[in-house]
């Protein structure tokens, strides 16, 4: 069943004034104009009832307004909203204590509340020279770590985000990131592809272009979100660890996308058994209230007061609405995103070997990637097919998103239920077909 006539006559009006007004640098995708949510469902101005299986990307992650979160952010409005940075308040500290408990090193954590994944990234970069005094940093082909001018520097998921703004900052080198479906590395026999990735920055970067003693940190998506939803090979971090131990160089984990739950664990890297010195976090970690956090070492985060700080830092609402969400990920739902993930996983299989455009599917927990394929022979990326296939999804009910070059990504709230699953699973095929057909 398809929704007739979308957008509706409320959502075209709105879309309409919005492009009045709203600056036309948002990347918009179709057209959906969100009247309210709950848990996985959201409706649009018009009455239209969809499936999220995009979460607000990747952000929604205890659903649409859970009652829990809603009333620990009403709690905190009604005693204060804002004190500044500059003073003190108990959730702030609280919710520093629970990342201290689950940051993923053994050392005590120290958290740098931002209100954004980029403004956590940014805090990295700097923290990172601040503590090695050392200046230039390497970062990855198909990274996205948001859009101010250091973040962005890193991001290079598309041409089009530094396209306009140079000079961007200096001293960033990138690497190709060991994405196993598509290498761009010759591998060693024997040696997995992150190990050649690894590899390839000693020999090639390290020794060539860039000496290690200038190199204050590497900055890589533990599972890259933007640029495609790519789970690096079993070998690549083991291997980074030890090159970034050699030279003294931090390891720098941005879980904006992945963290919080989004895998199945509380991080991307626990699936790789090996210890960061920093991690960024933000999108799931409030449930959608804007707030990040850099996430580094006791022995990392050792800047003198006034260095760096911003006024929203540790928002009440935002710490209140990150605790709540903490807690129902730890009850629940980091348990729902490893059951219900594998559930899709293998039905994405299934549904993988009844439709040859679909090349590789692959993720961990409730942060999963289909890519599509003009033939699986060649690979060659069939960006019609994905793009035609979200649009005809959003005409059955069905909220999909884009990444990579032709990837559809699957980053529902971690509360989503097999049965909402099955639903979503059957309308992504249904979808699929008329696209293929259309096709054809
Ligand atoms: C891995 C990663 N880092 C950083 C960012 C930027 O976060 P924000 O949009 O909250 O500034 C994003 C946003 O998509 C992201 O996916």
């Amino acid at each position: 069943m398809t929704i007739s006539n979308l957008p509706g006559p409320k959502a075209r009006a709105m879309i309409e004034r919005d492009g009045k007004v709203i600056s036309p640098s948002y990347p918009r995708g179709y057209p959906f104009v969100m009247d309210h949510g709950k848990g996985s469902e959201v409706w649009d101005v018009d009455g239209n009832r969809f499936l999220d299986f995009m979460g607000g990307i990747a952000v929604v992650s205890t659903g649409y307004s859970h009652p829990k979160v809603v009333k620990a952010i009403q709690e905190q409005a009604e005693k204060f909203i804002h004190i500044s940075s500059d003073f003190y308040h108990e959730n702030w500290i609280k919710l520093a204590e629970r990342l201290n408990e689950i940051a993923p090193f053994k050392e005590d954590a120290l958290s740098f509340m931002t209100n954004s994944g980029t403004e956590a990234v940014e805090t990295a970069i700097k923290l990172a020279r601040y503590h090695t005094k050392r200046t230039n940093f390497i970062g990855f082909t198909g990274a996205f770590h948001g859009r101010t001018m250091g973040a962005v520097t890193f991001t290079a998921s598309k041409a089009k985000h530094h396209g306009g703004f140079y000079p961007l900052m200096n001293g960033v080198t990138h690497a190709p990131f060991p994405n196993p479906y598509r290498p761009v590395l010759e591998r060693r026999k024997g040696e997995d592809y992150g190990e050649a990735t690894v590899r390839y920055i000693e020999d090639e970067i390290l020794n060539q272009i860039l000496p290690p003693k200038e190199v204050a940190g590497i900055l890589v998506e533990t599972i890259q979100g933007e640029g495609g939803y790519i789970v690096p090979p079993e070998g690549f971090y083991p291997a980074l660890r030890k090159l970034c131990d050699r030279h003294g160089i931090l390891m720098i984990l941005d879980e904006v996308q992945c963290g919080m739950g989004r895998t199945g664990k509380w991080w991307a890297i626990e699936h790789f058994g090996v210890e960061p010195d920093m991690i960024t976090s933000a999108k799931g970690i409030a449930s959608g209230m804007p707030l990040g956090a850099c996430i580094a070492r006791k022995s990392v985060m050792d800047w003198e007061i006034g260095t760096h700080g911003n006024t929203y830092g540790g928002n009440p609402i935002s710490c209140a609405a990150s605790l709540a969400t903490i807690d129902l990920i730890e009850k629940e739902y980091l348990k729902n995103a490893q059951v219900v993930g594998e559930y899709a996983m293998d039905a994405l299989e299934e549904i993988k070997s009844r439709h040859p455009s679909i090349g590789e599917v692959r993720g961990k927990g409730l942060m999963i990637g289909v890519e599509f394929v003009k033939n699986r022979e060649t690979k060659i990326p069939d960006e019609e097919i994905t793009d035609r296939t979200v649009e005809l999804g959003f005409e059955r009910g069905l909220l999909m998103l884009t990444c990579g070059k032709s990837v559809i990504r699957i980053a529902p709230p971690l509360s989503m239920s097999k049965s909402e699953m099955d639903e979503g699973l059957k309308l992504f095929e249904e979808a699929l077909t008329a696209a293929e057909n259309e096709m054809k």
